[in-house]
């Protein structure tokens, strides 16, 4: 099957810091993949490549088989590629539904002049999208502050599959969490799974990933140094090559 998203040989420096060095991942529709690695291997940078954040220094990135021009994170937006970062990117303050359309607002005319915002509108389809993946958070008009950690993290992932993502990359979504959640969490992406959608996850805690996952990608200072069928290998493995007692594979 061809690949939803391809990186190819990717190489990204910062000064002369090699921090991803000629790597390339591919992820088909439908499939989870795991990238792990100590702190610094370059997991973060490879995929701010693929999602904007950064331009690579070599390489290329295909989407459909197509090449594509990922220069900016709207770029990636655009294409379906949603990206969300440990921090979550979620406004406190504001409840459920603001965060899913924040910066998207819905809007609706008042007396046929004024534009308001359309809350009625945003509410309903908020829910859908909450149940569509069986997400249960009692009332969207509650502000996200006081919510817990695993329901942040669903509201987050609501909010990439509402606006149409075909990829969902997830920057070390479980860490933080309690371990109830971080179940929660991984349960989430298997119906993102079965949705048909791809992705992908970053993390250090190889039990999350163990789990869900299809495929193991691991880096070590930039270079990938092994990829595994998760169904195939073993932690004792994947913890050797994270670690370099193993020979690297090119
Ligand atoms: N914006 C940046 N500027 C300079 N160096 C960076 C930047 N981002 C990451 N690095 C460096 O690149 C290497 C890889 O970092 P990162 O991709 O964050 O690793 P990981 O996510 O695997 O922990 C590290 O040595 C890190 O210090
Ligand atoms: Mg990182």
């Amino acid at each position: 099957m061809e690949y939803l998203l391809e990186a190819r040989n990717i190489t990204k420096r910062f000064g002369g810091l090699v921090a991803v060095n000629d790597v390339s991942v591919g992820l088909k529709a439908g499939e989870v993949i795991g990238i792990v690695g100590d702190n610094g291997a370059g997991k973060s940078t490879l995929i701010k490549v693929v999602s904007g954040v950064h331009r690579p220094d070599a390489g290329k990135i295909f989407f459909r088989g197509e090449e594509a021009r990922i220069d900016t994170p709207m770029d990636a937006l655009k294409l379906g590629i949603e990206t969300i970062y440990q921090d979550l990117a979620l406004a406190d303050n504001l409840n459920v539904y603001s965060n899913i359309f924040l910066g998207r607002e819905k809007l609706k005319k008042f007396l046929g002049i004024i534009n308001v915002l359309d809350h009625e509108f945003m509410h309903n389809e908020s829910r859908k999208v909450l149940n569509s993946l069986e997400i249960e958070i009692p009332s969207l008009r509650n502000i996200i502050r006081v919510l817990s950690g695993g329901q942040r993290q669903a509201v987050a992932i609501s909010r990439s599959i509402y606006w149409d993502a075909h990829v969902l990359i997830m920057d070390e979504p479980t860490a933080g969490l309690a371990v109830a959640e971080q179940s929660k969490v991984l349960k989430l992406v298997t119906r993102l799974k079965e949705q048909g959608i791809g992705v992908i996850i970053i993390t250090h805690q190889l039990h999350d990933v163990f789990s869900v996952s299809d495929r193991l990608i691991v880096m070590r200072r930039g270079l990938k140094v092994g990829e595994r069928i998760t169904k195939k290998t073993n932690p004792d493995e994947i913890v050797s090559l994270i670690i370099g007692a193993e020979a690297v594979e090119t």
